[in-house]
């Protein structure tokens, strides 16, 4: 039976006037049903659905994060709409940098004007930024408005806090410090019918000094592999044909577990699951890239040839404050393996300019590495301030202009490699998953490579979640413009 009917009607079989389970994910369902009940009623009185919309900031472990909120939210009786003008609202907000958080703010003001239109809309706020106090404390002063404040530990108890702000009438807060909790089988609502996230493992625990995900993501707990094997199975059986698997470091997944089970061995057995035709996976630290892993990524060929390596910089002295734990040539070094054992494979990273006591020096060993890796596409971040990390109280802050104006050079050269990489694969045949219509022109469809570029090519639509081989006509910078191929 398809999950979501089954779950239906679990939900209709509770007893709502019982008293709460406490082991989850029962608890969980029992609010549900709760909540559902009120949003039946609410739904009579007004003689309209209800609507939800769930904004995502942030990363693509806040992007999964929101497809459960979805799901819960669904379960309820609420329906999603594409606009912030519904019935309830979410934010799931990030931290990362101190813009991510100005975004926020941005709008939440937004979003209580919204509201006097609709005394009944309700407002929650969730994620990364909720972890921290002066937020928190912000929201209870400034956005009095808002019903619901929680975390990230505490996701998967959205109908649970929903509950009790309606019956409470005023904002609830449930903001956790950690939790070594896993909560299985909750509702989860997908983007794509063809590709899904999954989630290997939660937190991290690597402390890089700039970094304020520890704080707020809490310590590394992995999920039991065969859990994780029987998610990627129903959803192959659900018509998925590419897994992302997510984590902060996912190189160091199973270390925790009662039972350890490396990254690589994981990765074998995702590439036995049946149905499944690609495989990628986010992030991985080079500290904890084994060479077991290179041989499972050469030896799996459903594992595509796309690698993303944060180097953060080029300069051992700035990795060494950073406490990323290697060096530049020991990076180098091991990008040379990785490239030895995947010729075609191609690399992409994340690089912070302006770290405290950055020099010109430095610096330019960064722009080295760029040039030396060749890497397809850079994300390159000015560094920003985190309160709370060790690197927001060193000494030598840089200053902004002189940041700015390393950034833009860096973002020249960037630009410059990753355009020249792609010109290399030009008038190559390569298969791709065609993941949707393209906006602009209509009568093309667009393409996702093995690498993770993307190709656009006249299609149909009924290509879309099909893989197929596209000739690259022409390169445009960071995408092709193509034609299928039938060879
Ligand atoms: N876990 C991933 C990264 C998560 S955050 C990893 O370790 O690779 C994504 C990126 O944001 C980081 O790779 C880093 O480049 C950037 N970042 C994190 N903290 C930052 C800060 N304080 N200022 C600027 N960029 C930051
Ligand atoms: Fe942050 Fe470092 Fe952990 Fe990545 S590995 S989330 S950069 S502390
Ligand atoms: Fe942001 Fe949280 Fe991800 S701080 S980058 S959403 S883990």
């Amino acid at each position: 039976m398809d999950k979501k009917v089954e779950l239906d009607k679990l939900l209709d079989s509770i007893d709502t006037g019982a008293e709460a389970p406490v082991s989850e994910p029962e608890r969980q369902f029992f609010y549900m049903a709760k909540c559902r009940e009120w949003t039946k009623a609410e739904k009579a009185r007004l003689g309209r659905e209800l609507t939800f919309h769930v904004q995502t900031f942030g990363c693509q472990m806040n992007a999964k994060d929101s497809e459960k909120l979805t799901g819960i939210l669904e379960e309820i009786g609420y329906v999603e709409t594409d606009s912030e003008n519904a019935d309830f609202v979410i934010y799931n907000t990030c931290t990362v940098r101190e813009n991510a958080n100005n975004r926020v703010y941005g709008r939440i003001g937004y979003l209580g004007t919204l509201k006097k239109k609709n005394p009944g809309m309700k407002i929650a706020m969730c994620g990364c930024m909720m972890q921290e106090e002066h937020v928190v404390e912000k929201i209870r002063r400034s956005y009095r408005f808002v019903d619901i404040v929680f975390g990230t530990h505490n996701i998967f108890k959205l109908a649970e806090l929903f509950y009790e702000s309606l019956k409470r009438g005023k904002m609830v807060v449930e903001v956790l410090q950690g939790t070594d909790m896993i909560v299985e089988d909750l509702p989860s609502e997908r983007k794509y019918p063809f590709k899904a996230g999954v989630n290997i493992m939660y937190g991290c625990n690597n402390f890089c000094s700039y970094c304020i995900v520890p704080y707020v993501r809490g310590r590394e707990r992995s999920r039991k592999p065969e859990d994780i094997i029987h998610e990627i199975e129903e959803l192959a059986a659900n018509g998925v044909v590419e897994v992302m698997l997510l984590g902060q470091n996912v190189n160091s997944y199973g270390k925790t577990l009662a039972e350890p089970v490396s990254f690589a061995k994981l990765l074998r057995m995702v590439n036995e699951v049946e149905g499944i035709r690609r495989i990628r996976f986010m992030t991985s630290h080079p500290k904890d890239l084994s060479d077991e892993l290179i041989q499972a990524m050469a030896e799996c060929e459903k594992v595509c040839m796309h690698l993303h390596l944060p180097v953060q910089s080029g300069s051992s002295r700035i990795l060494k404050a950073m406490n990323r734990r290697y060096t530049k040539e020991d990076y180098l070094a091991l990008v040379d393996r990785i490239k030895a054992a995947m010729p075609s494979i191609s690399l992409t990273t994340d690089i912070i300019v302006g770290f405290p006591g950055e020099t010109e020096e430095d610096f330019l060993e960064t722009v080295d590495v760029v040039k030396k890796v060749g890497y397809d596409s850079a994300y390159t971040f000015l560094y920003s301030k985190r309160t709370g990390t060790p690197a927001a109280t060193m000494e030598n802050q840089v200053p902004e202009d002189v940041a700015k104006e390393r950034f833009d050079r860096l973002l020249q050269v960037v630009t410059e490699v990753s355009a020249q990489r792609a010109q290399e694969d030009t008038g190559r045949i390569e298969e791709v998953l065609v993941e949707e219509r393209n906006e602009q022109e209509p009568g093309l469809v667009t393409g996702r490579l093995s690498n993770n570029l993307l190709v656009h090519f006249p299609g149909d639509t009924d290509l879309i979640g099909q893989i197929v081989r596209v000739r690259l006509d022409e390169c445009r910078g960071f995408y092709y413009m193509g034609t299928q191929s039938i060879r």
